[in-house]
């Protein structure tokens, strides 16, 4: 088992206040891993950094065998890695095809907008409006969207299913699933464990900005009382 993205003894933070105390996180090819942890205790933050929006103050983040620490967005697009980020952040004012286009990097046999819009017809419905018109879920397909347009070997969600209404999330899950089979590699953020055991292979628990404990989906289904007690549930 090959790994897609690694991350190593990773530190980072905003200004003075440090966030990330020596992260390490494999993201194997081929499988669904995890990144779960409480409110604030670094997700978003590892992930920032993994995709180049966050410059670490030491460690390392490899894509392959590349080392690429504190690489620019656009290397880590190029380097495979697709991003829907934590509050979806469409372009507000970008029609729902220019987003999905801005950003694509196209791919023989890869994702078009045709496919996009197959995979949700709610958003080809919606194609000439603008980001800002569109509902929160209709937002969270088009950020699913425009990453998957980018034909990502690595696709990466921040709480995709975050506060959205209980048949968006089932679609956005059941779209997961479909991605899962055709054999893409991803790295979700998400605290629902129910819709996680269907679909996670590996999970990383993050607790104040180091990773508390990591295992395969068994692993985790068997030490469930450890990994409550650091999510508190
Ligand atoms: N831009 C920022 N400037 C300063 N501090 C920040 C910034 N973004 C996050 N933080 C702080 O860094 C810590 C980790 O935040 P992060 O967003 O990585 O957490 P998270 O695990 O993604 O949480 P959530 O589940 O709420 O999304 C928190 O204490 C947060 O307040
Ligand atoms: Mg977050």
């Amino acid at each position: 088992m090959s790994a897609l993205a690694r991350i190593t003894d990773l530190h980072a933070g905003y200004g003075r206040a440090e966030v990330l105390f020596g992260v390490d996180l494999t993201v194997p090819r081929g499988a669904v891993t995890t990144l779960i942890g409480r409110n604030g205790m670094g997700k978003t933050t590892t992930i920032r950094c993994l995709m180049g929006l966050l410059s670490p103050s030491s460690g390392r983040v490899e894509v392959g065998d590349e080392d690429l620490t504190g690489a620019a967005p656009y290397r880590m697009a190029r380097a495979g890695l697709g991003l829907v980020p934590e509050g979806r952040q469409v372009f507000p004012s970008l029609t729902v095809s220019e987003n999905l286009r801005a950003t694509a990097r196209p791919r023989a046999n890869g994702w078009t907008e045709a496919r996009v819009f197959d995979a949700f017809p709610r958003l080809a419905e919606r194609r000439a409006h603008y980001g800002v018109q569109l509902s929160g879920g209709e937002q969270q397909m088009l950020a699913i969207g425009r990453a998957l347009m980018t034909n990502p070997d690595l696709l990466v969600l921040d709480e995709a299913t975050e506060g959205l209404a209980p048949l968006i999330r089932e679609e956005i899950w059941t779209m997961l699933g479909r991605l899962k089979a055709e054999g893409l590699t991803i790295l979700l953020v998400d605290k629902n464990l129910g819709e996680l055991a269907r679909i996670s292979d590996h999970y990383a628990v993050i607790e104040k900005g180091r990773i508390v404990w990591t295992g395969s989906a068994d692993d985790f289904a068997a030490d469930r009382a450890t990994v409550e007690q650091f999510l508190h549930l």
